[in-house]
């Protein structure tokens, strides 16, 4: 790849190369070169710093690129507002990109793909909207296309990113999730998106039953090929409204609420469409502050359904924001 150089001498290669690197000039994707007894710096542009300046060739690909921002062309003013990281579903990467680098986000989709060509499509990630939690996005670089192929703990799930709710940051939580399944249960999955809870259930547990739905078209349709693709024996799929699917499919031993700026107006029906016991798995966006007031809702819940709660416990699933946990109450009750 041509590039400019800075030509220094042997002896001074390696200060004037850390001054480059410290600056963001450095292109550490390319291979430093060396002409006679100097070398050559490869740098993002003709530089002024004392020494001689050329356009030159250099090899790529030998040098360990770290991070996209190593390749990326952006204003050095603007490199400390990079994102250090994004999602990748499948062969997407997906980046929340801040309002004062908008105008660069193509360089910022480019670079992701220079970085990782195994990266067909980079979607901006400007926010999960609705009911429907779908993602609003915009293709900055690569193929026009927002599906793809996500495997998740050896499972392949079909997403449409502009269509359907997916996110991979929550794999650890569905295999707790999943982990906590005794053989026999009836699960009910009303929040499903595409399936990832009610697969991994049915894959590596021994339920006798997991009703997966949602509320979505779309995302039913990937849920059942992909219940299809895994060979999901155990799910059954639903379409519609989780107090209707829930009041359909109960009696069940366990429910996963994985809606979390809503699911608490859905408590009162989860009780009702357990058994004698069961639990359910509560999500929300919470403030730590937030935690006890939210801890009495559920037990006051809990009573005007006529249940006891026996064990009611939180965690904290991941940070949402700096002052948010997604957080998820597990919450087992009896009939009173
Ligand atoms: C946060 S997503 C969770 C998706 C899934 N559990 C996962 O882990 O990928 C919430 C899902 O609930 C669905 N939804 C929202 N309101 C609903 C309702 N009232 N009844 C049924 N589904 C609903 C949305 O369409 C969305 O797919």
């Amino acid at each position: 790849m041509r590039a400019w150089a800075i030509v220094v001498p042997r002896g001074r290669a390696e200060e004037i190369r850390r001054t480059l690197q410290s600056q963001g000039l450095l292109l550490k994707h390319l291979r430093i070169g060396h002409e006679d007894a100097t070398i050559l710096l490869p740098v993002r542009k003709r530089v002024e710093i004392g020494f001689p300046a050329k356009e030159a060739e250099f090899d790529e690909g030998f040098v360990a690129v770290r991070s996209y921002k190593d390749v990326i062309e952006v204003p050095p003013a603007m490199r400390r507002s990079l994102p250090s990281s994004f999602d990748v579903v499948g062969d997407i990467a997906v980046i929340k990109i801040p309002e004062e680098l908008r105008e660069h986000r193509r360089a910022i989709g480019e670079a992701i793909r220079r970085w990782n060509p195994r990266i067909g499509v980079v979607l901006e990630d400007r926010g999960v909207k609705g009911e429907r939690r779908i993602r609003e996005i915009d293709v900055i670089a690569g193929e026009r296309r927002t599906t793809t192929t996500h495997t998740e703990h050896g499972l392949r799930y079909r997403v449409d990113l502009s269509q359907a709710y997916f996110s991979p940051r929550l794999a650890s939580e569905r295999k707790r999730i999943a982990d906590l399944i005794e053989e026999g249960e009836t699960v009910a999955d009303p929040f499903a998106g595409v399936g990832p809870y009610s697969i991994l259930i049915s894959k590596f547990r021994r339920p006798r039953d997991v009703h997966a739905s949602d509320a979505n078209p779309t995302a039913v349709e990937l849920l059942r090929e992909n219940v299809a693709t895994n060979r999901a024996d155990r799910v059954t799929v639903h379409e519609g409204d989780a107090r209707a699917v829930l009041r359909q499919v109960a009696p069940v031993d366990r429910i996963i609420l994985d809606l979390p700026h809503s699911a608490m107006e859905f408590l009162a029906d989860a009780f009702q469409a357990l058994g004698t016991h069961g639990t359910v798995h509560l999500y929300g966006i919470l403030e730590a502050a937030e935690e006890g007031e939210k801890r009495e809702k559920i037990e006051s819940a809990a009573r005007a359904a006529g249940v006891r709660v026996k064990n009611l416990s939180l965690r904290h699933v991941r940070a949402y924001s700096p002052a948010k946990y997604h957080t998820v109450f597990d919450v087992t009750v009896a009939r009173a």
